[in-house]
């Protein structure tokens, strides 16, 4: 187990912000959790867990303990003639596990690759991309609970998962420390190029592997989203809204040439990158914060001094398209 005092955050952040946690801890295991607990160390003390901290937005410094998971390998748990269930430690570089995935030829992630962040917070905040959710594939979530050291073992239906969300963010939040997750990837995997920018692509492929997808999304997203080592950022700042049809309707009769995708029979999705833009904000700074020129749901630090300027941007957008359209925006990533 590592222990540091005033540990800079800045390498821990996608954003690059500069700020500092009063304590900061590394477990390497369960037995590192129980000692950590029995220690006191987090008694009356805010605590946050966080993976790569590539959805997180600081505000100001954290006084309190930054637990950080090192719990990292990929192992095989079964094996059969159609599938393979993996056990990852919550530490592994998401992105990590995916590469993996194609090198075995499994199918089941490859659409969720290149996205940033580590795999415990990828199942906390159920990541997608490109038509797939980590929610597809995970077998279950394995965690300590904070408040008794006990190991506690989530199957995909306790875990509540939602449209980027989870019991982990729900009423197990702050709770529980995740220590390991399940998968399960299949060993002759359909080919889905469904997605029309992934179709688009590939069109002039034939016969695709499961590495030529991998090779494609990481493509695309590399068109569209900013690298986070070289321009701060946290992928999508806010969450795509759903909207009642009746309201839809409305609004369509105004915009008709407002994007949407149904959800169930009574409700629409409208992404938030075409709300921004619509108002107004694509490519544009408030101070050295800014919304990324090529795709506006994303906002970039450019220099800020203070997550609170980025936060004071978020804010400001939502009021426009508030103001437009009716419509509140909801930040996908979480405000510390
Ligand atoms: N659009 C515009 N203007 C733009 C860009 C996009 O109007 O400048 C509109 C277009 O109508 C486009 C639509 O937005 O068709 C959707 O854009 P895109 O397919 O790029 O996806 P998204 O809704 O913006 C979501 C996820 C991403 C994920 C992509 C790809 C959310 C909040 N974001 O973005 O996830 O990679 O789909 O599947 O659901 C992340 O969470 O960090 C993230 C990057």
């Amino acid at each position: 187990m590592k222990q540091f005092e005033h540990y800079s955050l800045q390498a821990y952040n996608s954003f690059g912000l500069d700020v500092e946690a009063r304590y900061f801890v590394e477990y390497e295991s369960v037995a590192d959790i129980q000692e950590l607990l029995q220690s006191g160390l987090l008694n009356g003390k805010r605590v946050l867990a966080m993976g790569g901290g590539s959805n997180l937005l600081f505000l100001d410094q954290f006084n309190g303990v930054v637990l950080h998971s090192g719990i990292v390998g990929i192992e095989e748990k079964e094996h059969d003639a159609d599938f393979v269930t993996l056990r990852i430690g919550s530490g592994t570089e998401w992105d990590a596990v995916c590469a993996y995935a194609a090198a075995h030829n499994l199918g089941g992630i490859e659409n969720l690759s290149g996205i940033p962040g580590e795999t415990g917070a990828a199942a906390v905040q159920n990541i997608g991309a490109y038509g797939v959710e980590i929610k597809d594939v995970i077998t279950a979530v394995e965690t300590i609970a904070l408040e008794n050291g006990k190991q506690c073992y989530f199957t995909n239906a306790n875990c509540n998962y939602g449209y980027r969300d989870s019991i982990f963010k729900q009423s197990e939040k702050g709770k529980h420390l995740v220590t390991a997750i399940e998968i399960k990837l299949c060993c002759k995997p359909v080919i889905n190029r469904e997605y029309g920018a992934l179709n688009d692509y590939l069109c002039n492929k034939g016969h695709c592997e499961i590495a030529d997808l991998r090779e494609a999304v990481i493509a695309i997203r590399n068109t569209k989203l900013p690298d986070p080592k070289k321009l701060g950022n946290a992928g999508s700042f806010f969450k795509n809204p759903v909207i009642p049809l009746k309201e839809f309707e409305v609004l369509r009769n105004e915009y008709p040439t407002m994007p949407s995708y149904s959800v169930g029979s009574e409700w629409m999705k409208i992404p938030a990158a075409w709300l921004i833009e619509q108002s107004g904000w694509k490519g544009k700074n408030l101070g050295n914060a800014g919304v990324y020129e090529k795709q506006p749901l994303v906002l970039v630090n450019r220099g800020v001094r203070s997550g609170k300027e980025i936060a004071a941007l978020a804010n400001a957008v939502i009021k426009s398209v508030e103001e437009k359209f009716g419509i509140a925006l909801e930040p996908e990533v979480n405000f510390i």
